[in-house]
């Protein structure tokens, strides 16, 4: 199945997949029915089930998700699927954020803008890879006194002298943010009514996985987290349940081949 985009239900496709065989999941689900996409079914607890049989100890999940506001409340959704990783045996191991740059307008309803999703990170096990993206230091090079560290997972962190003068570069923070659409990377996903940024799946893949590592999207859509595993030289596997996507999907691959072909 490596290098394949494969059409059909991810929860029955996934029981083919070998057990321990995945390094890295990025996928985003349908939310909350927020969208109408072809052939829509979604059995989640299913799907979760096969992602934790799957994934290779240490391996990492990422899963991107927003709520939809139904009678004037947010459903929650999001986080009741997140304890359900929890509950069959993933580590929650980082809730990071998706900021978009450019959210789509929305009228007024007595609340703020919404301009974020979760993207939740599970691991099953202790991590087995983390290749952390850096950010400049605000302060790099300068003689800080009274720096310290805050200490949010006792046990896990051995504490170390703050660094003197202050560092070029740090770890970047869990929330990210990006431009969601207007990209040229991101042009030939149009098509699909709710592709996630290149350089999303581009952050996450460099940051869990090694080259070489298999990668799945077992509702890739357009083929975002796959075409981009494919240039980062990973093998990937993709399934969606549209036709109509599969084809988007290795379109989108094969024109990267040819582009990297020349
Ligand atoms: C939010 S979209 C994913 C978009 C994708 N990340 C991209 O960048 O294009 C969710 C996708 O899941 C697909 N889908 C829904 N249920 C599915 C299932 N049971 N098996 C496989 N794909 C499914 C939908 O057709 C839709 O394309």
């Amino acid at each position: 199945m490596l290098n394949t985009i494969i059409q059909g239900d991810c929860a029955e496709l996934m029981t083919e997949l070998q057990e321990s065989s995945i390094d890295l999941t990025v996928t985003s689900p349908p939310y909350d029915k927020l969208r109408v996409y072809r052939g829509y079914s979604f059995p989640f607890e299913a799907i979760v089930q096969q992602l934790y049989r799957v994934t290779k100890p240490g391996g990492v999940v990422v899963w991107i998700v927003g709520d939809a506001t139904v009678n004037g409340s947010e459903t929650g959704t999001s986080f009741q699927q997140a304890l359900y990783f929890k509950e069959i045996g993933f580590n929650l191991h980082d809730t990071m954020i998706f900021q978009k740059s450019n959210p789509i307008p929305q009228i007024y309803r007595q609340r703020y803008q919404n301009i974020f999703e979760y993207m939740f990170v599970f691991t099953k096990g202790k991590v087995k890879t983390h290749n952390p993206l850096k950010v400049d230091c605000l302060h790099a090079g300068l003689e800080l006194k009274g720096t310290t560290y805050k200490n949010y997972s006792r046990g896990e962190q051995k504490r170390k002298k703050p660094a003197k003068p202050v560092k070029k570069q740090k770890i970047k923070g869990n929330i990210w943010e990006y431009v969601v659409g207007k990209r040229a990377e991101d042009q030939s996903a149009k098509g699909h009514p709710a592709p996630f940024p290149c350089a999303l799946a581009k952050d996450h893949i460099l940051s869990w996985s090694n080259e070489g590592d298999v990668i799945l999207d077992p509702m890739c859509g357009s083929g975002t987290t796959c075409m981009v595993a494919h240039q980062l030289q990973r093998p990937y596997i993709g399934i969606e349940m549209s036709s109509e996507y599969c084809e988007l999907a290795r379109a989108r691959i094969a024109g990267h081949r040819r582009e990297s072909e020349h």
